[in-house]
């Protein structure tokens, strides 16, 4: 399937996963939508690709941005419709579910579940027109949790189910859309320390309690840092570039040994193995896989 001038919005361009995926789209000729939250990070990327990728200001919480990206790509791309949505805007928020304060779960899932969500819902009446592809990306979190990872892993786990009930709702009405999920394992990219940061100021919000129930937590969320394992960002990107131009997309990729070890672990292993593996993990080694 060729991409030259084929429209494309991925979320969360600014940095990391969502900038190399801006990128690369935009070198194998889509005609690529950025969206950032911050104006200047659309800026610079724009630049970054002589000016052709599309900035588009985009916190995917905000709906009244949410609703001007949808309109924005419905009347720019007109009759011929939007060819992809790369849902992958995304953040982490770590630390042990018993006291992690509920708004920041609730934020979790405003950003990675709600925000893709009403993205979604936004763009489909153009990819509608182009009988286009939805590119979720998820995580080995979406199908394996680690200790502290409880509400990204869910929200990851949200992601999935809500990508298979929209795969199958909109195959039931031969829409003509396809639904793609993208399991990374680690991925060299600014989540970890933005992660880090994040939870250690979660933490410092904890009751006193919670030190003493979780000694090492500090410690642990401390050591957060990018796992040697962890591939470029520009991995991810030419996984998403296939899954929007193979002819047959595959419904799930996984990217890096760690992600298809982890989701062969969930998938094989029964809970009690799985857990005698995972529980010493964040304390062994200071990170778990994002
Ligand atoms: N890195 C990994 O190891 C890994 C592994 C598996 C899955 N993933 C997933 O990959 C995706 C990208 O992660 P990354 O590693 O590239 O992280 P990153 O470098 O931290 O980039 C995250 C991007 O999401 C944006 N973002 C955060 N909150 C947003 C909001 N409310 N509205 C719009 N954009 C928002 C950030 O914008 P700002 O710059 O404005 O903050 C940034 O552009 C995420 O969904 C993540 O869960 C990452």
């Amino acid at each position: 399937m060729t991409p030259t001038g084929r429209a494309v919005l991925v979320s969360g361009a600014s940095k990391g996963i969502g900038r190399a995926c801006a990128l690369e789209l935009d070198r194998r000729g889509f005609r690529v939508f950025a969206g950032t939250r911050n104006p200047d990070d659309g800026t610079t990327l724009s630049a970054a690709s002589g000016g052709r990728i599309v900035p588009v200001p985009l916190d995917v919480t905000r709906e009244s941005d949410v609703a001007a990206a949808g309109r924005l790509v419905t009347e720019a791309t007109g009759g011929a419709g939007l060819w992809g949505l790369v849902n992958n805007a995304g953040a982490v928020y770590a630390g042990p579910l018993e006291h992690l304060p509920v708004d920041a779960l609730r934020a979790q899932f405003e950003v990675n579940v709600f925000g893709a969500v009403a993205l979604t819902q936004a763009c489909l009446p153009a990819l509608r027109a182009a009988r286009g592809r939805i590119v979720n990306v998820s995580s080995v979190n979406g199908r394996i949790v680690s200790p502290f990872s409880g509400a990204y892993a869910a929200s990851k786990f949200a992601l999935e189910a809500v990508s298979d009930a929209l795969r199958r709702e909109l195959a039931r009405v031969r829409a003509g859309i396809k639904v793609v999920v993208i399991q990374p394992g680690a991925v060299a990219t600014p989540i970890w320390e933005t992660s880090r940061d994040r939870a250690i100021a979660l933490a410092e919000r904890l009751p006193p309690e919670a030190r003493d129930h979780y000694p090492r937590l500090m410690e642990a969320l401390r050591k957060t840092r990018t796992p040697p394992q962890a591939v470029p960002a520009g991995r991810v990107a030419v996984v998403v570039r296939r899954a929007l131009t193979t002819r047959w997309p595959r419904t799930r990729y996984r990217v890096g040994w760690d992600a298809r070890a982890g989701v062969l672990i969930a998938w094989l292993l029964p809970d009690a193995l799985v857990d005698l593996l995972l529980v010493g993990r964040l304390g062994r080694k200071g990170h778990a896989a994002r």
